[in-house]
């Protein structure tokens, strides 16, 4: 199977919320199906092209501007990008979508509530966050502008990673961002 077009799938949500889980998850269908792609996930994308940048809105516009950038590249030489960051101000989030095209944009909004984020706090962040250790963390004492036309929306809370993950593959194929070649039964 090889990859009809280039496309951005673009996740966005709250920290802690399984963006980088189901980049990774799309990332290992995509390798499983032969497709050649690239993951720009904030974390990483933070010490290298980012360094130096902090969570002013500012800074975060920034960010998402470089990655943006990167990603149209990508996309417009058909390579598949798929990019993880919180991106939590839709102004900019539609900026991106306009360079690279609506036609090959994907955005996904991956959700759960905030008490189940605080749950699970992988990080340690949001424990700092709540007691005023961390200031402007996003979901807590910085905004999050949740989207309101993503193509796809997940819920991390009420869904497994595979039911996710199922859901956006589905959408990849609709639009026919990848092909999947039916075997050809013998006899
Ligand atoms: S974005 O807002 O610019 O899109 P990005 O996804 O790159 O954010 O980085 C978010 C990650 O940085 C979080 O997952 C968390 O680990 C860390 N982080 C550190 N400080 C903050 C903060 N104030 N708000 C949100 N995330 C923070």
């Amino acid at each position: 199977m090889a990859s009809a077009k280039g496309f951005t799938l673009w996740f966005t949500g709250l920290s802690g919320a399984g963006k980088s889980t189901l980049a990774e998850e799309i990332s290992r269908r995509l390798n499983e199906q032969g497709v050649g792609h690239e993951i720009l996930d904030g974390d990483v994308v933070r010490t290298n092209l980012s360094k130096g940048l902090g969570f002013s809105r500012e800074d975060r516009d920034t960010n998402i501007r470089r990655i943006g950038f990167v990603a149209e590249l990508l996309t417009r030489n058909d390579i598949p990008v798929i990019t993880a960051a919180i991106s939590p101000y839709r102004a900019v989030r539609e900026e991106v979508r306009r360079k690279i095209g609506g036609e090959r944009f994907v955005e996904v909004f991956v959700t759960a509530s905030l008490d189940e984020l605080v749950r699970r706090d992988v990080k340690g962040l949001y424990a700092k966050a709540l007691h005023g250790e961390i200031k402007n963390f996003t979901g807590v004492s910085d905004p999050y502008e949740a989207p309101t036309k993503a193509d796809v929306t997940v819920n991390s809370e009420t869904e497994t990673v595979e039911e996710s993950a199922d859901r956006i593959w589905n959408h990849l194929i609709d639009r026919e961002f990848i092909r999947v070649e039916q075997a050809v039964l013998q006899g």
